[in-house]
């Protein structure tokens, strides 16, 4: 008996990235797993390597049609959905005072919205297969604040109290809602970011397979009890170890403007 027998999963964002490494130890420990994304190359080719267990389907989470796509197909493709993944998301390097309309929309749209959409479009679903379960992809950046990411941090936190809210409201039916706060991890989220790790007791990122291992406890019967939590898995970031370094050299997500500096933590002082 592996730890995911009889769970389906839908996994937003699975193309590449996190939600790729979640979808592979879904399908590693037992469970079925339709990824949904944007990437249709990258997400077909993902399914193509991991066999009979997985199922790509496009799905933008910020469309309601969409969303009824994905769970339709999860069903009549493994006769049920038990598991949600709201992994998709994106980041603007933009703070408080500079981020635009746009920047602020699209990641709000993408990563809370997209969320919200896609818990009250499985909920049906969810609960005919229960017990089900429910995990958020937030972050660090909704356990603390940071400079220059606004969108994002707001986004994160906002996860947060999404989770808190359905887990109460979804219980009776028999589903859990947790959120997951990875700290960096390797991904091309990062590319081009200068990260420094003076604030992490661990003082690395962490490997995508790390942040799974704790989707596939969330996402299995082992978590029975867990329910409105947030789970970190961030190599002790969020202890509180001050930082004094600062984050540089932005570049690569904003190919259209000019390099600027990010401060990853509050007590740091800026430099030119
Ligand atoms: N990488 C990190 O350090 C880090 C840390 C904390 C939290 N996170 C969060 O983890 C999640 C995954 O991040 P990642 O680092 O793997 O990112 P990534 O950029 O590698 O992958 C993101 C995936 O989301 C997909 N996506 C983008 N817009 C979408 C949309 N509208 N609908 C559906 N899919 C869409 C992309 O195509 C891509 O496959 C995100 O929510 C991110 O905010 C990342």
């Amino acid at each position: 008996m592996k730890r995911l027998d009889g769970k389906v999963a839908l996994v937003t964002g699975g193309a590449q990235g996190m939600g790729a490494s979640h979808a592979r130890a879904i399908v590693q420990n037992g469970g079925c797993v339709v990824i949904g994304d944007v990437d249709d190359k990258r997400g077909m080719s993902l399914v193509e390597d991991l066999g009979n267990h997985a199922r790509y389907i496009h799905l933008d989470v910020r469309i309601n049609a969409d969303w009824a796509g994905a769970i339709e197909y999860a069903e009549s493709e493994f006769g049920r959905l038990n598991v949600l993944v709201n992994n998709a998301g994106v980041l603007k390097d933009a703070g408080v005072t500079d981020c635009t309309d746009a920047e602020w929309d699209l990641v709000m749209g993408i990563n809370l919205t997209g969320a919200f959409r896609g818990i009250r479009a499985a909920v049906s679903s969810l609960a005919r297969s229960a017990p089900s379960s429910i995990i958020n992809v937030s972050s660090t950046a909704g356990l603390k604040g940071f400079s220059g990411f606004a969108a994002y941090g707001a986004s994160k936190w906002g996860i947060r109290g999404l989770t808190k809210n359905a887990a109460i409201e979804l219980a009776p039916r028999g589903i859990r809602v947790n959120s997951i706060h990875p700290g960096t991890i390797k991904t091309q989220m990062n590319d081009g970011h200068e990260i420094s790790f003076d604030h992490v007791p661990q003082a690395r990122a962490g490997d995508p397979s790390e942040v799974s291992n704790l989707v596939v406890f969330l996402a299995s019967d082992e978590s029975s009890f867990s329910t409105g939590s947030e789970f970190a898995a961030d190599g002790g970031e969020a202890a509180g170890l001050p930082g004094t370094t600062r984050r540089t050299g932005i570049s690569s997500l904003r190919e259209d403007k000019p390099s600027r500096k990010v401060w990853l933590t509050s007590n740091c002082e800026p430099q030119e």
